[in-house]
């Protein structure tokens, strides 16, 4: 069966058809997703009915999965999945939901902002795809905005101004916009900032776009209020409907997306009701401005 993709977004995103992730993909179908992640960013699958193994079988068909060690406030006791998945679900080991005021939950919440998956490591990721294994009633969809639209559509005098900054990603700053900021030592030194550049290039496309996420929260030489502030201009530049996805979930959907050139959040469902969602990460090639020793 040919491989089809079809736009859904409104200047990306496309549904594919044409392949059971369950099996092996040949090179050529390795081609086309990486052809269609290169061209949509967005690619929506349906109706996969995928195992974790499957998953990870086909993740790393695609490239270097990036593990998850040390970037949630799950306990390394509480783990639901191994390192190989993000638990992105809001349930504990036993498979039971968060209570409301559990804490690994409350700065889960972080994933409601406008982002970009692991801006705050040194290599940020790539492709991060995700399963949806279970889904509540209502809510729950994913947002996705085309970072390189928000950059074609600035005007001369932004792009001016954006070009070669630096700014300084760690969950630290996404969290504490949400009033979460009571943090040990360990957690502090742990989610100490790293430095990402403002616009990338597409390596393949040479597209430019504006790599932007909540864990921004400084411009290196600038002071601080100016530089969240303008950050926070360029996210609601950036997040414009008319640039927007919105993913309504079904089980089975798989939806990965490069996070060099898309934002992404998760919306809000009931807080009682089970949302079980599995994302492999694949990392990045490399980081993309230079880091300053501690
Ligand atoms: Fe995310």
């Amino acid at each position: 069966m040919a491989i089809t993709m079809r736009q859904v977004g409104p200047c990306f995103a496309a549904e594919v058809e044409g392949l059971d992730l369950r099996k092996p993909l040949t090179k050529d179908a390795v081609a086309a997703v990486h052809d269609g992640m290169d061209k949509y960013a967005v690619l929506v699958f349906h109706d996969q009915r995928i195992t974790d193994e499957q998953q990870l079988a086909f993740t790393q068909s695609l490239g270097d999965i990036e593990h998850a060690i040390g970037t949630s406030l799950r306990p390394l006791t509480d783990q639901r999945l191994p390192s190989t998945f993000a638990d992105v679900s809001n349930l504990d080991k036993d498979h039971k939901v968060f209570a409301r005021d559990d804490r690994p939950r409350l700065f889960g919440l972080g994933n409601r902002l406008w982002h970009s998956d692991s801006s705050f490591k040194v290599v940020p990721a790539k492709y991060s795809l995700l399963s949806a294994r279970s889904i509540p009633s209502k809510g729950g969809n994913t947002e996705y905005a085309d970072m390189r639209a928000g950059y074609d559509t600035l005007d001369d005098e932004i792009k001016a101004e954006v070009d070669g900054l630096v700014c300084e990603h760690s969950q630290i700053f996404s969290r504490s916009i949400l009033g979460f900021t009571d943090f040990t030592d360990e957690e502090r030194a742990r989610f100490k900032p790293v430095r990402q550049c403002l616009v990338r290039t597409h390596p393949v496309t040479k597209r430019r776009s504006l790599y932007l996420s909540s864990h921004a929260g400084g411009i290196v030489g600038w002071p601080v209020p100016e530089a969240r502030s303008f950050l926070r201009d360029l996210v609601e530049h950036a997040t414009q409907r008319q640039f927007v996805y919105a993913h309504k979930w079904a089980v089975g959907d798989l939806v990965m997306w490069d996070n060099r050139q898309t934002m992404h959040r998760a919306r809000p469902f009931p807080p009682h009701e089970p949302r079980d969602m599995r994302r492999t990460t694949l990392m990045g090639d490399g980081p993309t401005a230079e880091q300053v020793a501690a």
